[in-house]
């Protein structure tokens, strides 16, 4: 027994990798190894003989075993220094020279205005762009006939053949995500939803795609009056300005009552953009007293609650912002134009920092 002890622990400690301890585990401890045999001999001894010899021959499978799961371990050990040594990354090199890229303009005021809004207590949520009809028309007060639907011009889904349920949509606007985010956070809630959506239409300021940012605010006290506030709010910070005129158009959503347009000031000089000032307006947000139609779509009591909601074009913005007087641009892909407005990767927009600089 002190012969199969020392060879097993020699063998054990030599061993250099899982397969060969694997090996010798079978030759050793296994159901027809050396230990097995000499177990089965056992019951050709005396009884007297067998006292001794049995917890002997148990001890020393325990011995066995434990000096395996102990060498296991230290070869684990040893293979992760062994990676730890070669694997390494000096993370004080500095960073590649040259600027490979930049910030799109429209990425740039997203994080600026996710920036504002945080701050005001607002958190993020999203939606998908392929929408079900019901959440970017039905549940936000818009029924199959209403002429709200043809002023979207809307892209369709294909559906297949024979499949008569309404076809998908690419949404319209962000709105969707009002349903969205009430279903599933219920009340009181404060989210902005920014992302891109789809209409068919192309000029000088619309493209096929673009972006909005969705607000939502709904708790048991809101009114008109924690809209203007936080719209004008967002707009000075925004624009990083003390004062810009906003102005209140009443107007009407489907989804919202009562409804206001919100217009910008701003000049348009030899193709350059301005904002404040000018006899231009330009258009930058839809907004209103949630219907309570659209509430009770989400789930939510409108007996109980009510709140706001807008919906900002964030190109629009972007535009105003940095001066860029065609949208078509902003697709384009031109990376003379992306380094010309691009803004660098680091620059994260925060508001002790200065949103822009
Ligand atoms: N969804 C509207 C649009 O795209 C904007 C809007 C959002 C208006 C929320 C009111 C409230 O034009």
């Amino acid at each position: 027994m002190d012969d199969l002890k020392a060879k097993y622990l020699g063998q054990i400690a030599e061993a250099g990798d899982e397969s060969a301890l694997e090996a010798i585990r079978v030759a050793a401890v296994g159901k027809k190894g050396e230990v097995a045999l000499k177990m089965r001999e056992l019951g050709k001894m005396t009884p007297e003989e067998r006292q001794v010899t049995g917890p002997a021959l148990n001890a020393l499978k325990d011995e066995i075993n434990s000096a395996l799961a102990a060498k296991k371990s230290a070869l684990a050990d040893a293979a992760l220094d062994e990676r730890l040594r070669t694997e390494w990354l000096d993370v004080t090199l500095p960073t590649r020279s040259r600027r490979q890229g930049s910030i799109h303009p429209i990425s740039q005021a997203t994080e600026e205005l996710t920036a504002i809004f945080a701050e005001l207590g607002f958190s993020v949520a999203e939606g998908p762009r392929i929408e079900d009809d019901w959440y970017n028309f039905d549940a936000l007060n818009i029924p199959g006939h209403h002429p709200a639907r043809a002023e979207m011009d809307t892209f369709y889904m294909h559906r297949a053949e024979g499949d008569d349920r309404p076809p998908h949509v690419l949404r319209t606007h962000t709105s969707p995500v009002q349903i969205r985010s009430m279903e599933k956070q219920g009340a009181p809630i404060r989210v902005i939803c920014p992302g891109g959506v789809y209409r068919a239409d192309y000029d000088q300021t619309h493209t096929p795609m673009f972006h909005q940012v969705e607000g939502l605010a709904i708790d048991k006290d809101i009114s008109m009056a924690n809209l203007k506030w936080v719209l004008e709010e967002f707009v000075k910070a925004f624009f990083e300005v003390d004062d810009v005129e906003l102005r209140f158009r009443a107007s009407h959503f489907p989804f919202t009552e009562p409804s206001a347009e919100v217009d910008i000031r701003c000049s348009w000089d030899n193709g350059q953009l301005k904002i404040g000032e000018g006899d231009d307006w330009m258009e930058i947000l839809g907004s209103g007293m949630v219907h309570p139609k659209v509430i009770a779509a989400g789930g939510i009591d409108p007996e109980v609650y009510q709140g706001f909601a807008f919906g900002i074009g964030i190109d629009r913005l972007a535009m105003l912002k940095y001066g860029i007087p065609d949208l078509r641009a902003f697709f384009d892909s031109d990376l003379r134009w992306l380094r010309h407005y691009g803004f660098a990767a680091l620059d994260m927009p925060n508001l002790h920092g200065g949103l822009s600089r």
